[in-house]
Parts: structure tokens; C-alpha cells; sequence
């Protein structure tokens, strides 16, 4: 029997393309610059799977003006806001993401952001490298203290709750969480947190605010300017979900005019476009989405879509499907 054909859209760590070439007849995408609509196009026509990850777009238009060789878009991500999933399983496509591997990464990555912006770690670091520091002051880069603060999660799936393990363990954070459905009252309890139901409860009573929801248009701006105001003054904003669920620009007046104390973002309404308006912000901590970005992480991811595609070709239900 023929391997089946893939295409990787971006490269991927060694050891995987690897290991993945030994089972699929592989394309890699060796220049690692996104595909555009019409290659995903043309691409569904010559592929039995192609694995995109979060910097390709995918919109139902792909979808619509070809007759699919493409049986599975195995995504390399556990966000897949970026596929038309209703366009896809129209026609006939199967489509899964990657759960569970990055969430201690993406979660050691809020909890970075979150210690950054409140002890001005990115400010001083600033003030080093720039010959700026004149030497310790009592007065000097005074932040805020983040152990034993109260923590608002909006999102608790499997990164949210890993973001409470830490700030409950580890720092003695109080913990509030909103989330869409109920959460079983025994994890609530493992973090002796609180959920409440709408997020207009959370926000003001929170010193910090870490977003863990799903991105695309149902949270599009969930954080706009009316709920930056009902943060309170001082608080902190930290995002490491999709740049989309915050209004940026109305993010970028509210630090301005300091309605919030400050903000850490790892991701971007339109990455890699970072508003000027957020680069001159002071009281902001910006990282390149590294959530998932260590070797163990962006490897497990792989080999997890490697597992979700060996089941799929193998007549076996995916255990990461999610179309
Ligand atoms: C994801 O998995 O959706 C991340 O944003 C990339 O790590």
C-alpha cells in the first residue's frame, strides 16, 4: 500500500520531520514562509492530509473551489480558530489539534508574563542594557507582589487549570474563574478556587487577569474597553490565548491613561504586526508567542499529530478530533 501523501506547511523540530518521514510520503515546506490561500487551495487537490499550524489561515473560500484529495488537516496547535471547521467538514475534511502537551508551557509562559509586568522585569531590563541605571534606591522600579494576590482565570480548560496549579501552589494566589460551562466542584476545590458566571463578576475583584478561553469570533474583543474599566485600577491583564480576544487598541489607552496597572501579552490580533500604540507602551510585556516554544513541547506536539494521523490512515477514530 502507497504511504499517504502530507504537506507540513511550516518546519517542524528535526527529530519529528524525521520520524515522520519514515511513515508518509512528506513534503516539508523547506523555505518555512505561510502558505497563501490559493497554494492551501491547490494543496487540498494533491494531499491525502496537510498539517497546518496557527499562522495559516484557512477561511471557507479555500474550501469551496476544489474537489478535496485532502481527507485530514491534522493541525500542529491546540487553538484551531484559523480553519473554517464548518467549510472543512462540509467537505468531508477530518480535523484535529494537539490538547494537553503544551499546556504546562503555555501556562509557564502566563505565569512569566504575569512576574514580568507586575515586578517591572522588562522595564529594568530595559533601563540595564540602555547604561540607565544609577544604582539601588528604595524607591526604585517599585511593582507590585504577586504571591498571595487574587488571580481571575476566564477560560479553565486544560491550560487554565494549569495556570491555577502554579498561582495556587506556588504563589498562594486566591483564584476566581469564569468559564462557559460549570466546572466540576472537585477541581474548583484542588484549587480552592471560585467560579462565578459572567466575567463582569470577575474583573473587579482581581489583581490579575489571565485569559485561557478559545480564540476566533465568538471572542473576538471579549476584553474591550468596557470591561478594561471594570478592571481595578492597578490590575493586570495577561494573554496568552489569541490576540484577537483584546480590543488592543482600547488595551493600549487603558495603559496609557493607567485605567489597569499593566499588561503582558504573548499573542496578537495580527501577528506579526504588533500597533506602535502597544510597542510604546511602558507598562506592557510583549514576548513573540512562546507559549508552546520549548524542544519538549513543540516536539510532543508533533508526535501527537503524528499519533492523531497514524490512527486516522489506520481506520482508527483520532483521539484529538475535533471535526
Ligand atoms: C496553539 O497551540 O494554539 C498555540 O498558540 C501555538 O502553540
Amino acid at each position: 500500500m502507497s504511504k499517504p501523501k502530507v504537506l507540513v506547511t511550516r518546519r517542524w523540530p528535526q527529530a519529528v520531520e524525521g520520524k515522520m518521514a519514515q511513515i508518509f510520503d512528506l513534503c516539508l515546506n523547506t523555505s518555512d514562509t505561510p502558505l497563501t490561500e490559493a497554494e492551501f487551495t491547490a494543496a487540498l487537490g494533491q494531499y491525502d492530509a496537510i498539517l497546518p499550524t496557527v499562522t495559516d489561515s484557512l477561511p471557507a473560500a479555500v474550501f469551496q473551489s476544489t474537489t478535496p484529495r485532502t481527507k485530514i488537516l491534522a493541525n500542529y496547535g491546540v487553538g484551531f480558530a484559523h480553519i473554517d471547521i464548518a467549510a472543512a467538514k462540509d467537505r468531508g475534511i477530518a480535523v484535529t489539534n494537539t490538547p494537553d502537551v503544551l499546556s504546562e508551557c503555555t501556562a509557564d509562559i502566563a505565569m512569566t508574563l504575569m512576574l514580568m509586568v507586575a515586578r517591572r522585569a522588562g522595564e529594568g531590563e530595559r533601563e540595564l542594557r540602555d547604561g540607565r541605571w544609577t544604582g539601588w534606591r528604595p524607591t526604585h522600579l517599585i511593582g507590585t507582589k504577586v504571591s498571595g494576590a487574587t488571580l481571575g482565570i476566564i477560560g479553565f480548560g486544560r491550560i487554565g487549570q494549569a495556570m491555577a496549579q502554579r498561582a495556587h501552589f506556588g504563589f498562594d494566589m486566591k483564584i476566581v474563574v469564569q468559564n462557559r460551562s460549570a466546572v466540576p466542584a472537585e477541581v474548583l476545590a484542588r484549587y480552592n478556587a471560585v467560579q462565578v458566571t459572567a466575567i463582569e463578576d470577575l474583573l473587579p475583584e482581581c489583581d490579575f487577569v489571565s485569559l485561557h478561553c478559545p480564540g476566533g469570533a465568538a471572542n473576538r474583543h471579549l476584553i474591550d474597553r468596557r470591561r478594561l474599566d471594570l478592571m481595578r485600577p492597578g490590575a493586570f491583564l495577561i494573554n496568552t490565548a489569541r490576540g484577537e480576544v483584546v480590543d488592543e487598541h482600547a488595551l493600549a489607552q487603558a495603559l496609557s491613561i493607567n485605567t489597569i496597572g499593566g499588561a503582558g501579552l504573548d499573542v496578537f490580533e495580527r501577528e506579526p504586526k504588533i500597533p506602535r500604540e502597544l510597542l510604546d507602551s511602558d507598562n506592557l510585556v510583549l514576548l513573540p508567542h512562546l507559549g508552546s516554544a520549548t524542544r519538549e513541547t513543540r516536539e510532543a506536539m508533533g508526535y501527537r499529530v503524528m499519533e492523531n494521523l497514524s490512527d486516522f490512515f489506520e481506520g482508527r477514530q483520532p483521539r484529538d478530533r475535533v471535526a
